[in-house]
């Protein structure tokens, strides 16, 4: 169902944020193994036991191939567990879930759609066939949302003139800009985003950081981000969530390090440059650090928290 802006407004209204104790997404013992040509299995996750309250922005970080974009495709209904499960707002995913917003790593636009097709694409689709269209209710709503989209791409940094243009005549982190504001566009409750901001050079990339956290400020979507920028990671997120990769064998969750991070309201770019952020940065180095020479199954026990000298 599409609902107008001015619907969407009420409804805001009407539902109250949900509580900020709730847990929006758990996952329950969650192991994903694939097959190996040769036979036998390898596994890429192990044991996964983590819940996610709602509105929190949770940052994941990790080597390549530990397993975060594989996190997020179960989250978002893509991908489903060889065990355990995957609950997202108190129902198991069992389909790709509408309530999520998706930045996949990989540039995800339709080629021969211009930048404001590929954004209304989806909202025109939800839309109930040609015959919802015959509606005038119909093109009100899409009189709307194409409103809503030149906003959410001229915040993200691209002009009006960029907005008829096709994928291939915009540059990788232009295409990367319109993705995002693609994913930010219906205000989904939960937003995925893998390396969204990889692709951006450093003051669009500082920009963009800055545009994410207003919007999160706002509406307070429950954010999953991976990235492998640390300084980024915890200028963004209020929780860090560390994956290391799975050696085969061994019983431990790849979970090395989970820590809430202390939020402030100030700019990014003033965050950035005070000495408490520097600590920080430093006291999350070494910690992941020092958690690497620990045996797997003492760092899942020393999961630094809230209170426990991060702040
Ligand atoms: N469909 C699949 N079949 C077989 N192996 C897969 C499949 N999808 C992912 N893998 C493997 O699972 C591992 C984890 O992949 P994933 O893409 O989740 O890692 P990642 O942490 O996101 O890495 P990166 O930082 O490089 O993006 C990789 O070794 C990958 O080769
Ligand atoms: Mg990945």
């Amino acid at each position: 169902m599409v609902l107008t802006a001015t619907e969407r407004r009420s409804r805001q209204r009407v539902m109250p944020k949900r509580a900020a104790t709730e847990t929006e997404i758990a996952l329950r013992d969650v192991s994903v193994r694939y097959a190996l040509k040769g036979g036998g299995t390898r596994t890429v996750l192990q044991r996964l036991n983590v819940e996610i309250r709602a509105g929190e922005f949770v940052a994941v970080l990790g080597e390549t191939g530990c397993g975060k974009s594989t996190l997020l495709r179960m989250v978002l209904g893509q991908e489903f567990p060889s065990e355990g499960a995957v609950v997202v707002d108190g129902k198991p995913v069992r389909r790709i879930d509408a309530r999520c917003g998706y930045v996949p790593q990989k540039y995800a636009l339709f080629p021969d759609r211009t930048v404001m097709q590929n954004l209304m694409y989806g909202p025109e689709n939800a839309c109930s066939g040609w015959l919802g269209r015959l509606q005038p209710r119909f093109w009100r709503i899409r009189r709307e949302l194409r409103a809503e989209a030149m906003q959410m791409l001229l915040r993200m940094g691209l002009k009006s003139t960029d907005f008829n243009k096709y994928p291939l005549q915009l540059s990788g982190g232009m295409q990367q800009r319109v993705a995002i504001a693609q994913a930010l566009l219906m205000r989904p409750p939960v937003l995925l985003m893998d390396e969204a901001f990889s692709a951006l050079d450093p003051s669009t990339r500082a920009s963009l950081q800055q545009q994410l956290k207003d919007v999160w400020q706002e509406t307070r979507p429950t954010v999953l981000f991976v990235t492998h920028n640390t300084s980024e990671a915890l200028l963004l997120a209020t929780r860090l969530l560390v994956l290391r990769p799975h050696v085969e064998g061994e019983p431990e969750s790849n979970v090395l390090l989970d820590m809430q991070i202390p939020h402030t309201g100030e700019p990014l770019a003033m965050r950035r440059r005070t000495r408490e952020f520097e600590q920080l940065h430093e006291h999350v180095k070494q910690l992941a650090f020092r958690e690497v020479e620990l045996t797997a199954g003492a760092s899942v026990q020393q999961m630094p928290r809230r209170g426990d000298g991060v702040e």
